[in-house]
Order: structure tokens, then C-alpha cells, then sequence
């Protein structure tokens, strides 16, 4: 069977760059696609200025959920989510990535029968203490087809007993979006504007709540920024709740750190790529680095992109913020990492899942199911 009826499914910032290539792809080929946003993210700044960025139309159907406790956030997807479905009637339901947005759609569809596809599938921090772990893990075992982005997470599923006809191994789809759109953004020449030069400044992005929501941590956090503020300007597109973080502690950033609100895609796609070194606790920005070949310091204490350090320009630097101003100092002084492009991360990785669809992976589904 090849699905006619496809449901695409968007909910949080970096969902939207994940999805972006894949819902063109199948409309370019014919497909009903209906584009859903669950409204997880909803300031224009963390969601509308994506859509524009990545040439995406307005989403058909927008659930506006909006925050609040994981519970809530999941429990109002779920049910608008369903009604959606049953109203649409889809007969594969693409989901991306490893947010709330991300389960609670794979459930309600994989519940209504539809089939359910898995982009970015296979990832594992093996850190059960991180919601996005949760999320990862039960979206895998909810979905029947599991699309990946490298060798590891096809390994990653196999250990968990996933058969393998549901795995394919298609490339990163993030890197889709990268590689389409990074001239546009370099076109842009973004660091100009912020009074920055090309490769003589630091991005750093933080909003993970092991990071961010302990006040001793974060502090720490903003004082490693100084560390580091005082080898190269460093620049700090904030998320939300980091902001709220540092304003409920009553921190300010040092001096050296140009504290800006959150970016769209193309702008800060330019600004990673002529920056000297990125400081992240980001999963998105240490496989985007990699491809740009930028070197990345990556504030976890682990990853679930681990093919970013094995192959990439990217470092684990562990939790505790002391260690950045000498792997800076280090960078500055070695030119840091400078890896090589993962296998399928050729901008071709939404082509692959578009043939795989076209294709009629449903008879695949039905005879081994059989
Ligand atoms: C979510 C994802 C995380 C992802 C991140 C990217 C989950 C469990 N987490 O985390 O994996 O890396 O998105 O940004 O799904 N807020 C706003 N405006 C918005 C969105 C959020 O002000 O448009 C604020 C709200 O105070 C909200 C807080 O940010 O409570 C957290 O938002 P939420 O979607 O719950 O999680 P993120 O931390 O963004």
C-alpha cells in the first residue's frame, strides 16, 4: 500500500528544520500532506520566522497547546492530536526528533492504526534522567518505520530488539535544510550587523534544564561564558527559559557575553558558520557544526550523537563549566577539531524517505507484519 494521505508533524524549534525538507519533498511528489503544528513552541521568534526562513507554508492545522508541566503539555496533544486524525483520516503519520510533540503524536496515531515514521530515529543518551531519552525511546517503539541519521542509531535499535525491516539508515535531515539554505545565510553576512568579524567570535547556546534550572549550575555557567568572554567576544542568542532562569536568580551576563534574543534559522545558520568555536548543550547544534566544520564544546555530561565526536569537530566537555576557558584557550591555540562529513549527511537524506514512501514502504510494512 502507498500511503495517499500523510500527516507531517512539527511542534518545537528543532523540529521545524527536521521536517521543513521531508513535507516538501512529498508535496513535490503529489502526496496529500497535511502539516501540523502542535504549538509547543509558539513565540514568533522560536517558531514563525522558522517557517519563513525554511520557505514552509502556513501549517494546516495549528493545536496551539503552548507550555506547561510535561504532563499538561503531553496530555493536550494527545487529545487534539486524535481529533486531527480522525478528522484528516492519515494513513502515515511523520514524526521528528525526540520532543513531547514528537511522542505524543507517534501514540495517537500508532493507537488510530495509522503507520507511523520515525525521523531521527535510534538516538540514545543513555541518560534516562532526560526527558528527550523518554521521549526518544517510546517514539522508536511506537513507530514502524524508523528513519535514521547514522550507522548508530540502526545499532542502537537493533539492541533493543527492533526488527530490522523496520530500520533505514537515510541520512540526517537536518543537514538537508543546512546545506539548501547556509549560502542565502551567509549572503545575509549576520555577524556584521552585531559588530562581529568572521572567525573572531564564540556562539553559545544553553537551555537544558540539567543546565539551566539549578541556579548554582547556571551561575557557574555564566561565569565559564566570562572565562571565555575574555579570549574572544562571545555571543548568547537566549532561549526562553533561560532568560526566565536568570532573571528568577537575578543574574547578568558578564561583559564580553552580548546577551540577543533567540534567532531565526537563516541568521543564526550564518552566524554558526563564521564563528570561530560554539559552546552548546544543544543535541541539533553539534551535528549542524559538523557539518560546517566549525568546532563545537559541547556542555553534557553525555550524547546521543555521539558520531559528532567520533567523526565530526565536536567535544564532550562534561557538566562542569570550569573546563571551558581552557578548551577555548586550547582551540584558539590548535585551530580545535576539524573532522569529516558523516556518511548520508549530503542533503539528500528527505529524497531517500520521499522514495522510501513513494515506494510503498506499507507493503513492506504488511508482509512482515504477515
Ligand atoms: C523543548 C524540548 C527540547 C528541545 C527544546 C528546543 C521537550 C521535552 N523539550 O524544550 O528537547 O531541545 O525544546 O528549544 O519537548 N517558552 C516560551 N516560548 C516558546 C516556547 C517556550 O516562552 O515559544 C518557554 C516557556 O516558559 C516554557 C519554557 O520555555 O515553559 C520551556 O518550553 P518547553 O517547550 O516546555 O521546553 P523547552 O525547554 O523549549
Amino acid at each position: 500500500m502507498k500511503p495517499q494521505k500523510i500527516t507531517c508533524v512539527v511542534g518545537a524549534r528543532p523540529n521545524f528544520m527536521k521536517v521543513a525538507p521531508v513535507y516538501l519533498a512529498l508535496r513535490r511528489r503529489g502526496f496529500d500532506v497535511r502539516l501540523v503544528h502542535t504549538g509547543q513552541h509558539y513565540d514568533a521568534k522560536m517558531s514563525q520566522i522558522f517557517f519563513d526562513d525554511l520557505g514552509m507554508p502556513r501549517p494546516d492545522a495549528f493545536l496551539g497547546v503552548g507550555s506547561g508541566s510535561h504532563a499538561e503539555q503531553t496530555a493536550k496533544i494527545l487529545t487534539l492530536f486524535e481529533h486531527d486524525c480522525l478528522a484528516f483520516q492519515p494513513e502515515l503519520v511523520l514524526v521528528a526528533g525526540d520532543v513531547n510533540s514528537t511522542i505524543a503524536c507517534a501514540l495517537v496515531a500508532s493507537k488510530l492504526g495509522a503507520a507511523v515514521g520515525h525521523i531521527e530515529a535510534g538516538l540514545r543518551s543513555r541518560d534516562w534522567g532526560m526527558p528527550e531519552e523518554v521521549n526518544r525511546v517510546l517514539t522508536d517503539h511506537a513507530s514502524d518505520l524508523l528513519l535514521t541519521p547514522s550507522p548508530d542509531g540502526d545499532d542502537n535499535l537493533r539492541a533493543e530488539g527492533i526488527a530490522e525491516w523496520r530500520i533505514r539508515f537515510v541520512g540526517n535531515c537536518m543537514i538537508d535544510s543546512l546545506r539548501t539554505h547556509l549560502e542565502r545565510a551567509l549572503q545575509l553576512q549576520p555577524w556584521l550587523e552585531l559588530g562581529l568579524a568572521a572567525k573572531g567570535y564564540a556562539v553559545a547556546t544553553l537551555h537544558r534544564p540539567s543546565n539551566v534550572d539549578e541556579p548554582g549550575q547556571l551561575a557557574k555557567l555564566v561565569a565559564g561564558l566570562g572565562a571565555v568572554s575574555t579570549q574572544l567576544p562571545v555571543l548568547l542568542p537566549i532561549h526562553p527559559r533561560t532568560q526566565k532562569r536568570m532573571d528568577d536568580a537575578g543574574l547578568a551576563v558578564p561583559q564580553g557575553v552580548k546577551l540577543v534574543e533567540p534567532m531565526g534559522y537563516l541568521q543564526f545558520l550564518g552566524i554558526m558558520a563564521q564563528a570561530k568555536l560554539v559552546v552548546t548543550d544543544s543535541g541539533g547544534i553539534q551535528e549542524e557544526t559538523t557539518a560546517l566544520g566549525v568546532p563545537c564544546l559541547t556542555l553534557r555530561a553525555n550524547t546521543e550523537r555521539p558520531i559528532t565526536m567520533s567523526e565530526g569537530t565536536n567535544t564532550l566537555l562534561g557538566i562542569d563549566p570550569a573546563k571551558l576557558g581552557p578548551a577555548v584557550a586550547e582551540i584558539l591555540a590548535t585551530g580545535g577539531k576539524a573532522g569529516r562529513i558523516p556518511d548520508k549527511w549530503d542533503g539528500k537524506a528527505a529524497e531517500r524517505i520521499a522514495d522510501l514512501v513513494q515506494s510503498g514502504f506499507g507493503t513492506l510494512l504488511e508482509a512482515s507484519a504477515a
